[in-house]
């Protein structure tokens, strides 16, 4: 496939930044889009050019690092796929693709594509844990937790802190990403303990931090490479209301 690509170029979260044309031949169906900007930046090095500063980790989806916009979608047009995930195939010969990093005031570009994400640890750190000695591996029945609880507390805890769903909000929100790490302990016994100092906690450093609030649009949901459910938002607003 010939490819034209659009790609954001910015030296750091102060310069100026502005899209940059690159041709593309010879692209397979069968590549990753990350081998297929791969190719690129090899072709940029020997000719002495700047590569395309992208972030990239495991290529596994799990690891959250590879956010980017592609065609006006976080991690691109597939639903429930991150980038690294994303095949070429689903490019047609001869199309235009625009490539820019995430948009929102507390995630700000480094370089390129690649933006500071450190503001999910902040929010981590203040509460996303369980303070208990773990010891070695408990016998699995000996705390009793119901199937429908244990498979949801599961489903938040697919999240991979990507930031798509920030990206994807027009209030810059980081509701769905906080909704899932206070879920994932809410559901279990072992979470209740710290329950309301945690909610607090990392609603307090959310907001401190500049993200927006939800106003139930949906889009961070319908983004999200992990499927995350808006449902959790709504889990984390009884958590808050219960913690006060
Ligand atoms: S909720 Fe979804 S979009 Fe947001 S950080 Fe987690 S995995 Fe990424
Ligand atoms: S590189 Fe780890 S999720 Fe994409």
């Amino acid at each position: 496939m010939k490819l034209t690509l659009k790609i954001w170029r910015q030296k750091n979260s102060k310069a100026k930044g502005r899209f940059e044309t690159y041709q593309m031949d010879n692209v397979s169906p069968e590549m990753a889009f990350l081998e297929m900007l791969d190719a690129l930046n090899k072709r940029l090095v020997e000719e002495g050019n700047e590569p395309v500063a992208f972030d990239h980790d495991c290529r596994e989806g799990i690891c959250g690092s590879c956010g980017m916009y592609i065609n006006g979608h976080p991690h691109g047009p597939v639903p429930a796929v991150t980038t690294c995930h994303l095949s070429m195939r689903f490019f047609r010969d001869g199309e235009t693709i625009w490539i820019e990093p995430w948009r929102a005031k507390p995630f700000p570009v480094i370089r390129d594509l690649i933006v500071d994400r450190s503001a999910f640890d902040k929010i981590q750190v203040a509460g996303g844990f369980i303070s208990v000695n773990t010891g070695s591996a408990p016998e699995a029945n000996s705390s009793l937790v119901k199937k429908h609880d244990s498979d949801l507390a599961f489903d938040s805890a697919v999240c991979i802190g990507c930031g798509a769903c920030v990206a994807a909000c027009k209030n810059a929100s980081a509701m769905l990403f906080v909704s899932a790490k206070i879920s994932q302990f809410a559901l279990l016994p072992q979470g209740r303990v710290e329950a309301r100092e945690r909610v607090r906690a990392m609603v307090r450093k959310m907001d401190e931090l500049g993200f927006g609030n939800c106003s139930n649009t949906g889009s961070c949901e319908a983004e999200c490479p992990k499927e995350i459910k808006l449902a959790n938002i709504a889990r984390l607003n009884r958590e808050f209301y219960k913690a006060y």
